[in-house]
């Protein structure tokens, strides 16, 4: 399909339509009013008529009225990016203060352009790569009221089930006056009917992406962080399914914020089954200052919209993110498989002891060796240091690289712990600037885990710490950089900022964070980063612009991994997941998994080890090379597959998933056991998404990583019939006392590869 081909404009009837081979996204602009009406999203349309059967109008008696007909009133239009308060009363998409006080806008319709590619929004987390395989649809508004612009952006590309939306607003350099902009989403989707259950991630600290599901009511639902980050609690992603949608079939739209500071995610249904789904920026203490001849962007909005249940919106998002957010040095490749010292050592360690871990991690294949918390300042506990980005001379003597350069002779890369935005207060950096930290000066600035925020929308802070890092990264070679951030945002006032442009302060905030992450990839290209918030507490797409992984979850146990790791993959694809095989009893949880069962899970995701591999036995060494040889053998197959929910672990005590490439014909299956019942029923697993027709070679692996005897067996009767696994033991009883025995937290991995023909 041309680019070409996928904006069609009507310029009589002003109607725009906006499709490729998956969806149709169709609205216009009402000729009397010149407000943008939502037509369609769904899938496609070859050619939508415009003998006005698409209009919905009701005469609806309480209305208020924009002009002299009855059924010009907002409340009864599904708005493109609605306003409260005119005769809207629902919520509004943004708001504008004006220098009365008063907040009335009247935005009209101005002009419209296509353009090709996606739109370049700077260092604000944006769709990018394939220009050639995209175009943008841009309407310009004018306010009848003021000076002021808004332009309203919507690309697709040829191939997802999505487009992306955002907005601009601007002041025009004629004007004399500054307005405040009170709130400013990044769009709207106002859908003709209610059936649909709103599906979102929610958790805290060590129990992440908990899904939630629950029908839409009358009135609104919403989602939120005013934490300064995405945060724990709630994920900037959410979908809105027909009730009747499942993994595997059903309407879903999904909608994902690429942010990650404060957002709002709302879906309000009105008296009449209208839906209105609106995503971006919180509004909560945001006012940002439209000074003359400046402008706001907002971050933008992808909004899929699919067929073929939550497993077909996930493939969109992870499709669209490898290919088209992630950047491209590190999306699809093969990530170096690691091992992070913080649950084998917390802060308590050595040279001797680092370098004791590196050579056994050496040992079984490992690729990358990771130093978290505590080798800088005096840190051997988490009460201070923070800001103090210099190496302890009591824990390694010998200087950072004279260690870095004995890993790298292991043949190991090097990867360094960095909590950039905080500040402790036994610090010289604290003592120079203690207004570098957020708080009033003359109120109270509470802590988090012993520490505070430093002002990142102060440049010079960024700045500082920039340098700060750079002379680390100067002084060895650093192949990898964990970057976490442990607490939230509180009491948030900038002492930087003027006192009418605290509103602005979260946001500035991230774009701050956003601008180290920019200057660290312009001076250190090679430089890969892994985004980290004490586990999954700024896991977002926004963080995904920069880092190409994030670590989930402080909670490392397989079991509650599985929850965690199937709800992160309802939005994200499996190469941003990071997972680790830790020790057991679990340091979180205290429970007890197989060796197996921990790779298992943990490979299904950016795989790596956490825990004291010096103290493992000869035997738990070995499983882990194998592990490692083996992951590194499917690694292609993993990051790059396609990934499908088979059975859920929030409902099934058997949960199942797999990955599949259609190219190359090749999967892995997983199915795991919670708890292990006796005498059970049947247990059959149906895979997903393979051609019916081909045939495929099925191979269990064993508990060795080593294949078993393939079967022969043809994509429909995999999908229909399933894989089956009980043993028969019918005609040998004797065997049935001497079988394997069956066990709790256990783990099954079954490779498919596609073959010429079924010779059976
Ligand atoms: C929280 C992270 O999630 C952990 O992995 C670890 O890096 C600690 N912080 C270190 O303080």
């Amino acid at each position: 399909m041309q680019t070409t081909d996928l904006i069609q404009v009507d310029q009589q009837h002003l109607v725009f339509h906006l499709h490729n081979d998956k969806i149709s996204y169709l609205f216009r602009v009402i000729p009397e009013i010149g407000q943008l009406e939502n037509y369609y999203y769904g899938p496609r349309i070859q050619q939508p008529s415009l003998d006005g059967h698409l209009n919905e109008r009701e005469l609806r008696p309480g209305n208020n009225l924009l002009t002299g007909n009855y059924t010009t009133s907002l409340e009864a239009i599904r708005q493109e990016y609605p306003v409260f308060g005119t005769t809207d009363f629902r919520q509004g998409a943004y708001a504008i203060r004006y220098p009365d006080g008063d907040e009335i806008t009247a935005f009209k319709y101005a002009s419209y352009q296509v353009t090709a590619g996606y739109p370049d929004l700077g260092e604000l987390p944006h769709a990018r790569y394939g220009d050639e395989t995209a175009a943008t649809l841009t309407i310009t508004l004018h306010d009848e009221n003021s000076p002021l612009t808004l332009q309203l952006h919507y690309t697709i590309n040829t191939t997802n089930a999505l487009i992306i939306r955002s907005s601009t607003f601007s002041n025009s350099p004629q004007s004399e006056t500054t307005y405040q902009l009170t709130k400013a989403l990044s769009a709207n989707l106002d859908l003709p009917n209610a059936d649909y259950d709103l599906i979102h991630l929610h958790g805290a600290w060590a129990k992440e992406m908990q899904i939630q599901r629950q029908p839409l009511m009358v009135g609104r639902m919403s989602i939120d962080s005013d934490r300064g980050a995405s945060s724990h609690q709630h994920n900037p992603f959410i979908a809105l399914a027909a009730t009747n949608a499942d993994e595997q079939q059903g309407q879903v739209y999904g909608a994902a914020l690429l942010y990650s500071g404060n957002f709002l995610a709302q879906v309000e249904v009105d008296n009449y089954a209208v839906t209105r789904l609106s995503l971006g920026i919180s509004p909560t203490q945001f006012t940002w200052q439209l000074t003359p001849g400046t402008s706001f962007q907002t971050p933008e909005v992808v909004l899929s919209c699919t067929t073929t249940g939550l497993n077909g919106m996930s493939h969109e998002f992870h499709d669209f993110y490898r290919r088209h957010l992630i950047d491209q040095r590190w999306a699809d490749q093969p990530k170096p498989i690691l091992i992070n010292n913080w649950e084998a050592t917390y802060f308590d360690f050595n040279e001797t002891k680092l370098l004791q871990l590196a050579t056994k991690a050496q040992a079984v294949g490992l690729d990358l060796f990771v130093l978290d918390d505590g080798w800088f300042g005096r840190r051997d506990s988490d009460t201070g240091s923070l800001g103090n980005w210099t190496v302890d001379r009591h824990k390694l003597p010998a200087g950072l690289p004279h260690l870095v350069s004995a890993i790298h002779q292991l043949g190991l890369k090097f990867g360094l712990w960095f909590e950039p935005e905080m500040i402790s207060t036994d610090t010289p950096l604290f003592q120079a600037h203690p207004e570098w930290r957020l708080g009033h000066p003359d109120k109270n600035i509470s802590h988090g885990r012993n520490q505070y925020v430093l002002d990142f929308s102060n440049p010079q802070v960024v700045t500082a710490i920039f340098e700060q890092m750079a002379a680390i990264l100067h002084s060895t070679k650093i192949d990898y950089i964990k970057w976490d951030m442990n607490r939230y945002i509180s009491e948030a006032f900038s002492p930087y900022l003027a006192a009418q442009q605290q509103g602005e302060l979260y946001h500035r905030y991230i774009m701050g964070v956003y601008h180290l992450y920019s200057l660290l990839a312009q001076s250190f290209p090679e430089l890969m980063i892994e985004s980290c918030a004490g586990g999954g507490g700024r896991f977002d797409a926004g963080m995904l612009y920069y880092a190409p992984q994030a670590w989930a979850s402080d909670d490392t146990d397989a079991i509650e991994r599985l929850k965690i790791q199937y709800g992160a993959s309802l939005g994200y694809p499996l190469q941003a997941i990071s997972s680790h095989v830790s020790a057991v009893p679990n340091h979180q949880v205290g429970r007890i998994t197989p060796l197996q069962t921990r790779g298992d899970v943990a490979m299904f995701g950016t795989f790596g080890y956490e825990l004291d591999i010096t103290k493992l036995s000869e035997a738990e060494l070995a499983q882990i090379k194998r592990q490692i040889a083996f992951v590194k053998q499917q690694q292609h197959l993993l990051l790059t597959g396609e990934f499908t929910r088979l059975a859920s672990p929030f409902t099934s005590n058997q949960p199942a998933w797999q990955v599949y490439d259609r190219q190359s014909g090749r999967g892995l299956i997983a199915a795991y056991q919670i708890l292990s019942p006796a005498n059970p029923p049947y247990r059959r697993l149906r895979l997903q998404g393979l051609d019916p027709e081909q045939t495929y070679q099925l191979t269990r692996i064993d508990a060795h990583y080593q294949l078993g005897q393939p079967i022969l067996v043809h994509g429909d009767e995999l999908m229909n019939l399933g894989i089956i696994f009980s043993e028969d033991y019918s005609e040998r009883t004797a065997d049935y006392w001497n079988r394997p025995q069956p066990h709790d937290f256990a783990s099954q991995l079954f490779a498919l590869k596609a073959v010429a023909d079924l010779q059976l």
